[in-house]
């Protein structure tokens, strides 16, 4: 019956993080560099970008902002990605997804030094995560897990149920999940017996996109749930903005759930704060 106040913990981090890059700059002579990459003019995206930059700046890093046009070509986003993996002043690189449909994402990510690669999408790092070895870990399940382990403590033994199978959360974030010695399953469109399954879970993150589907009745009382959608409801109006929505349905959820991360306010703020904490690291990986 509490909520997860995911943007305190992200303001906590983020000092932390800030108070190191203080220290990388005392010792290398200059602050850490983060490259962000957008292409087109998505709006949804262009907020995320400019959330990024900021935070970027707040925390005392060097914040290289480019933003190219819908038409770009995959090779010139590629030579782009090519100058800033040659560029020493650049510790991290992100490029905003989704990309245009002529782009393939994939032929972007694998382009991108996986030292620099601070979204964690590169299957060096992706593959280093499944393995257990030292990786940059996607952000947003990188800021759940810190969630999840602030609340519980140790998680090993516990049921997980993850919804969502993507490269971006669902499947890394099931990795880190067993990393802690938490009992995983992973659940996706075709699952047979949701509720039921669900309701099996002490922890259960949804990451589907799909708005307000987790209902209350799918959650074991007592158990911790973590919401990373990010949904917009159609207007109640002619000119407002839809309400932002997650996966669960919060108001009936949170009577059941030991804990619960609200949407927004939650893993949103989460995410911004573990992209610094990648870039930082990124930027002592490569300066020793
Ligand atoms: N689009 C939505 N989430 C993300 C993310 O974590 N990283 C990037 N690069 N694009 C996104």
């Amino acid at each position: 019956m509490s909520r997860i106040d995911g943007k305190a913990v992200a303001a906590k981090l983020r000092d932390e993080v800030a108070e190191k890059v203080e220290h990388f700059r005392r010792k290398v002579g200059r602050a850490p560099g983060l490259a962000v990459v957008l292409v087109g003019d998505d709006p949804a995206s262009n907020v995320y970008v400019g959330a990024k930059g900021k935070a970027t700046v707040e925390a005392g890093m060097e914040s290289f902002t480019h933003r190219l046009p819908a038409a770009t070509s995959e090779g010139e986003l590629i030579r782009l990605v090519r100058r800033l993996n040659a560029d020493e002043k650049v510790d991290g690189i992100l490029v905003q997804l989704p990309l245009p449909d002529h782009i393939d994402a994939d032929r972007v990510i694998d382009a991108i030094d996986p030292k620099k690669d601070v979204d964690g999408f590169h299957v060096i790092n992706a593959g280093r995560l499944s393995v257990g070895q030292d990786a940059l870990v996607p952000c947003t399940p990188y800021g759940c897990l810190h969630l999840l382990k602030q609340q519980l403590g140790d998680l090993s033994g516990k049921h997980a149920v993850v919804i969502g199978r993507s490269n971006i959360v669902g499947k890394p974030m099931a990795q880190l999940l067993l990393q802690e010695n938490a009992t995983v399953t992973i659940a996706h469109s075709r699952t047979r017996n949701l509720p039921e399954l669900a309701r099996s879970a002490d922890i259960l993150v949804a990451a589907v996109g799909r708005p307000e589907m987790v209902k209350a009745d799918w959650i074991k009382p007592g158990a911790t749930v973590i919401d990373v959608g990010i949904n917009r409801l159609p207007p109640a109006s002619e000119g407002e903005k839809g309400r932002l929505v997650g996966d669960v349905d919060f108001a009936g959820a949170e009577s059941v759930a030991e804990a619960i991360t609200p949407v927004p306010g939650g893993v949103g703020p989460m995410t911004i704060a573990m992209l610094l904490r990648n870039t930082l690291v990124a930027a002592y990986a490569r300066e020793g």
